[in-house]
């Protein structure tokens, strides 16, 4: 039963899914954090596995770069792979003062200037929120590991250069941090009646200098991979 897109066979992808933009990323997080790990996908080199996180089975796999894209992936996940909880582990450029590089985010709205919600056909604004079950046990894990988090509300924009001060207009009604894919991403799971959360951390600022070295870039992704493998196996 592959799509056009994914190579898979039902049965081929856990219940749980672990995306990051770069499928390279997802090749890393298999290799580094799981067991018995098996390749799914190789279609257009966006690389998915499953394997095991704890003795528990959990997939991953890259979802590119926009909301088109994770728009595809998620949707033939949750609709043609029978998946009912997918996590986004990304980056995203932050926008509040006390947002800091090495921050945590997780994204509880996300605002847009895509116009992805457009094809639901509603009467009005389709408002993208992550599923709070799964964004409570999240959080919960942050709290315990005792690394600085926020909760709270992300620009999701289709552009990444921009010709226009939208992430000001943003940052003034309190957005935390600047993405690209969280709204389709929530707005199929609602459809799908599934799950969905968006953990962010932030790779650089947009209001303010310093810049993650190396190191710091490592130590703060791992925070969050191992909050995002706790909160897929409870
Ligand atoms: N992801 C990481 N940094 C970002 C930024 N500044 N804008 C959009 N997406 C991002």
């Amino acid at each position: 039963m592959a799509t056009p897109h994914n190579s898979a066979e039902k049965g081929d992808i856990a219940k749980t899914v672990l995306m990051p933009g770069d499928p390279l990323r997802a090749k890393f997080i298999a290799e580094t954090f799981l067991t018995d790990v098996k390749c799914f996908n190789e279609v257009r080199g966006m690389l998915g596995f499953t394997g095991k996180y704890e003795g528990k089975e959990v997939s991953v796999m890259g979802h590119g770069m926009g909301i088109p894209s994770i728009g595809i992936y998620s949707y033939e996940l949750f609709n043609f792979y029978d998946v009912d909880n997918i996590i986004r582990v990304g980056s995203a450029g932050g926008l509040q003062d006390d947002v800091n590089v090495m921050d945590i985010v997780f994204a509880m709205g996300a605002h847009t200037d895509s116009n992805y919600g457009f094809q639901f056909g509603l009467p009005g604004t389709f408002a993208p929120t992550a599923s709070f079950n799964i964004l409570e046990k999240a959080v919960a894990l942050a709290k315990e590991k005792g690394v600085k988090y926020h909760v709270g509300d992300v620009l999701s924009s289709d552009a990444f250069y921009k010709k226009c001060n939208e992430s000001e207009l943003y940052r003034n009604v309190g957005a935390l941090a600047v993405e690209m894919e969280t709204p389709a991403l929530y707005m199929n799971a609602a459809e799908a009646h599934k799950n969905a959360l968006t953990i962010l951390t932030i790779s650089d600022h947009l209001f303010k200098s310093g810049e993650l070295s190396a190191e710091e870039r490592q130590t703060s992704f791992t925070d969050m991979m191992e909050i995002a493998l706790k909160t897929a196996i409870q």
